[in-house]
């Protein structure tokens, strides 16, 4: 059964509800026109917050909902039970996307019994200013709901945050997962019957969220392996992963399997629920983790001693984001176990957190540069309110990081390769090429040669986009951008412009003439023509991302001027 409650508005939010499961119905918020999360995610498709609620002989409300909901949500709860029937809270992490109306809902129903990790309930201690009741929950606990609703609980740290927690229901083989195997994706279908539609927004939360943790991703994934049978996938994002379900989560695996190789690591420490801490982290995270550098996310409130030990000692390079000057003592004890561990030539990252009351960066980054630490990119302050804009700092941020650690391996790579080989390949030519991009006040721009000509039918192109690349973010399926061609006789100058190494968040047009596109991307006044591109899907290499793009409409400037031609020497780099 499938009830559409509440009219669409501006922005459109409508709230459906949806049996899925013996005694078991899924109230799925779909947020239509909610486009950004952050840099990472250009939402093309909105999203979805998805809670279920369990009516065994004792009830479970598994999440809630975003804060928007709230009356949407609210009336549509109490249109299927009576709060003061609820059991059970079950928090499965303490983002608001999921966690915004649990004060609400504990209004409602204030006998109901909070059921989480122990982190999870210390944060909602401090969010929900009316005492309740709770059960601290860990891996291989149980709650009998009865009729056969037996809840398992299986700790899933950092997906997406520390907190996170799946259940599964033993009764009717739903997994419920919150953030894990999500997507951003709204539409009516409740489940997955076509993964065509979702591939690509699964691989993007995928990149975002969940490749930067691959190993707690694995860790995770093995933890699943030993339940019994799997029926359902109820994520808290998207559609609910019915019909694919294995295949979903195979694919999670082998992603992941193939980060966790990185031989190098960065370990990330940050306090999760402090600031735009969370945010920040994961930004610098996902850049760092396009360069095969594999991320340990770390919250400084719950890591031991001796893990911290463990970590840093391993670490190629440490980041950390600065708490608050007023910290509980095992923040503080973190940090002084981080400043012993560091060692010689480590890299290093500071970011400010944002809350307004963080530590300064400056002694502590004097004092790692004294230790003979390098830095991997300057300290990442924030002053005002966050936009995409600075989310596209702190991820260029991460890249540089990560292309610190890995350029010695990449030289090498570069100077290993058959002679013969390299300067045959290096016959192959292409054209000389800048593409350039907008997401809100987001920009960005490549120079390019590896393009071509796709198809004809529609007009469309490819062009392969290094994984590490900061464009690939304004790249993936439905984005749109400008590629510039260059002239033969009048490139040098942007050429040069653009191969500039720019600093994290700088301005790539500053000082070039630009015009806008139809869709907002720089138009570079001086090329000799521009493509207006919009990505339709893109292909998966081991180094590259190979992005096939319609092309929409383009000019020529000078009708009998050539191409600029890129003519290399070797083939085993640009
Ligand atoms: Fe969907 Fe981590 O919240």
């Amino acid at each position: 059964m499938v009830a559409l409650i509440g009219k669409p508005t501006q922005p459109r939010l409508t709230l459906e509800t949806a049996v899925i499961g013996q005694d078991t119905t899924a109230i799925r918020s779909l947020d239509w026109d909610r486009d950004r999360f952050d840099i990472e995610f250009a939402l093309q498709n909105g999203t979805t917050y998805n809670s279920f609620l369990i009516r065994g002989e004792k009830v479970a409300l598994v999440d809630t909902s975003h804060e928007k909901f709230r009356q949407l949500y609210l009336d549509a709860l109490t249109g299927l039970i009576d709060p003061a029937a609820i059991d059970y809270l079950v928090i499965s992490h303490t983002e608001p996307d999921h966690s915004g109306l649990v004060a609400e809902v504990l209004k409602l129903a204030p006998q109901a019994v909070v059921v989480g990790a122990k982190v999870a309930i210390q944060f909602l201690e401090g969010f929900v200013h009316q005492p309740f009741e709770r059960q601290l929950v860990k891996s291989g606990d149980r709650l009998n709901l009865g009729n056969g609703h037996e809840l398992e609980f299986v700790s899933a740290p950092n997906l997406h945050w520390p907190d996170t927690i799946f259940t599964y229901d033993h009764g009717t083989g739903i997994l419920y997962t919150c953030d894990a195997f999500g997507m951003h994706y709204c539409d009516d279908c409740t489940y997955d019957e076509s993964p065509d539609l979702l591939e690509a927004d699964f691989r993007l939360y995928y990149d975002c969220l969940m490749g930067p943790n691959a190993r707690s991703v694995l860790s995770a994934i093995k933890r699943l392996r030993q339940l019994p049978p799997i029926h359902l996938i109820a994520t808290g994002h998207g559609p609910l992963l019915q019909h694919h379900r294995e295949e979903w989560v195979n694919r999670y695996q082998a992603w992941s399997q193939d980060k966790a190789k990185a031989e190098k690591t960065v370990a990330l420490f940050y306090m999760p629920e402090y600031g735009e801490s969370d945010r920040f982290a994961q930004a610098i995270a996902a850049g760092i983790a396009k360069t095969e550098v594999v991320v340990e996310l770390v919250d400084l409130r719950l890591v031991e001693p001796s893990e911290v030990r463990e970590l840093v000692d391993i670490a190629t390079g440490v980041v950390l984001g600065m708490p608050p000057q007023n910290r509980p003592s095992q923040v503080q004890a973190a940090i002084s176990t981080i400043l012993a561990a560091v060692h010689e030539k480590q890299v290093f990252g500071l970011f400010e957190s944002g809350g307004g009351d963080d530590e300064s960066v400056y002694p502590l980054r004097n004092r790692l540069q004294e230790a003979g630490l390098v830095e991997g990119f300057a300290p990442i302050l924030i002053k005002e309110t966050p936009t995409a804009a600075t989310y596209q700092l702190c991820h260029e941020a991460g890249t540089d990081l990560g292309q610190l650690i890995t350029r010695d391996r990449a030289i090498q790579q570069m100077k290993s390769l058959d002679h013969d080989l390299d300067k045959a390949l290096g016959r192959l030519s292409g054209g000389l090429y800048i593409i350039t991009a907008k997401k809100g006040e987001a920009s960005s721009a490549m120079l390019a040669s590896w393009v071509a000509q796709a198809s004809l039918k529609p007009l469309g192109i490819t062009i392969a986009v290094a994984k590490d690349r900061a464009i690939e973010s304004f790249m993936h399926v439905g984005d749109r951008f400008v590629l510039n061609v260059l002239e033969e006789d009048n490139y040098q100058p942007l050429m040069k412009h653009f191969l500039k190494r720019f600093a994290p968040g700088a301005d790539r047009f500053a000082g070039v003439k630009t015009y806008p596109a139809s869709h907002g991307a720089p138009i570079l006044a001086d090329a000799l023509a521009y493509l207006e591109c919009e990505v339709v899907s893109r292909m998966e290499t081991t180094d590259h991302w190979l992005v096939y793009s319609r092309v929409e409409t383009g000019r020529v400037s000078k009708a009998d001027a050539l191409t600029a031609v890129h003519h290399r020497k070797v083939g085993n780099h640009y």
